[in-house]
């Protein structure tokens, strides 16, 4: 698992690659089906990066508390957000309180990652 677990290069691939992917599907004007197809074997990718970290490190970041576990909760929040957005954009819906919770999810998933104590820290 050194591969997964070694650095955290890897993790950060796959949600650098997920978020660009999710931003062009989003901003398009039409749907773009090979795009959000792509985008979903990223978060496959990220989901199994981010779960190696989790279980590697779990135990040993043990200042925090559940710490850990919210790291993994909103990383996946991260993920119900882009497919619910992608989702009713396709549908033609309202967008603007999804957005918002989007990007709140996502810089909070950003501090927990950083401030974890492994890999870079700010
Ligand atoms: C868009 C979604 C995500 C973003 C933006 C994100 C962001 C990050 C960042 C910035 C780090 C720190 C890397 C470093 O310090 O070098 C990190 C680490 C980590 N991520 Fe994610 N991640 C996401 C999704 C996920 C998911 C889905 C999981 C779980 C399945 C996950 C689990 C972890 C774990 C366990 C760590 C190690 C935490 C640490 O100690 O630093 N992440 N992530």
């Amino acid at each position: 698992m050194d591969l997964l677990t070694g650095s955290t290069h890897l993790h950060i691939t796959t949600w650098v690659l997920a978020i660009i992917l999710f931003l062009v599907a989003a901003l398009a004007s039409k749907k773009l089906t090979g795009v959000q197809m792509a985008l979903r074997v990223v978060y496959i990718l990220m989901i199994i990066t981010g779960g190696a970290l989790f279980m590697e490190y779990r135990d040993i970041v043990t200042e925090g508390g559940m710490y850990y576990d919210m790291k993994v909760l909103f990383g996946v929040l991260v993920i119900g957000f882009m497919e619910m957005i992608l989702a009713r954009k396709n549908k033609g819906k309202s967008l603007n309180i999804f957005w918002i919770l989007f990007g709140v999810v996502l810089l909070v998933t950003l501090y927990l990652g950083l401030s974890g104590g492994i890999g870079m820290n700010f």
